[in-house]
């Protein structure tokens, strides 16, 4: 059974509110094997067990916190080369939209690019101008609708992926699955 991790550094609950929305996508896959952890709970064992990874930081200075930066820093040395392939996708709370999330994103993905992991935008719009190419990113945390169906897209779109690629159950691709819906849709 495919196995999602969705690890999150969150000061004051934003990003934190993000990954269970996640987690929630991601639950919407029938046999996926799903934890949600913050970094202060994770550990390198929890990236080992993972085949697909939602990684969340808040946009601290228009980037990813030092916080989760020194988290990967910490195992550079112990498992650089030990955990390539696994798929991943990126999430951010900013202060304001515009601040800067979706730089975070990009860097989140910097970091996964570098451990070998192959990482993943979204194309679907989850409501009207909305939608999460490089990941999803939030103002605060979701409060809207589409905001809050934004982060379960993503967690659906990351557990679709590890149940195509790991599990190679080729049914549950978003195009053949439908899932992959947008609001012009009808
Ligand atoms: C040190 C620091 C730097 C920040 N830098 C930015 C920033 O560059 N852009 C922005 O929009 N918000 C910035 N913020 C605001 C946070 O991104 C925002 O409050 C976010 O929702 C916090 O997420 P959390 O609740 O998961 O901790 C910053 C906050 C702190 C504490």
């Amino acid at each position: 059974m495919g196995k999602v991790l969705i690890l999150y550094h969150s000061e004051d609950g934003n990003t934190g509110k993000m990954a269970k929305y996640i987690a929630e996508g991601a639950a919407e896959v029938p046999d996926i094997d799903i934890r949600v952890k913050s970094i202060d709970e994770a550990s390198r064992d929890d990236i080992h067990w993972c085949d697909g990874l939602a990684l969340g930081s808040p946009t601290y200075l228009g980037t990813v916190s030092s916080e989760m930066k020194r988290f990967w820093e910490s195992f550079v040395d112990t498992d650089w080369q030990k955990i390539d392939g696994k798929i991943g996708c990126a999430f951010s709370s900013q202060g304001g939209w515009g601040g800067g999330a979706e730089l975070t994103c990009q860097a989140l993905m910097t970091i996964m690019l570098n451990f070998g992991f192959l990482v993943f935008g979204v194309t679907d719009y989850s409501g009207h101008q909305f939608t999460m190419h490089y990941g999803v990113t939030q103002a605060g945390e979701p409060r809207e609708e589409k905001q809050i169906e934004g982060c379960r897209r993503l967690g659906r779109r990351l557990a679709e992926w590890v149940a195509v690629f790991v599990d190679g159950r080729k049914d549950q691709h978003p195009l053949v699955a439908g899932r992959q819906r947008n609001p012009w849709d009808k």
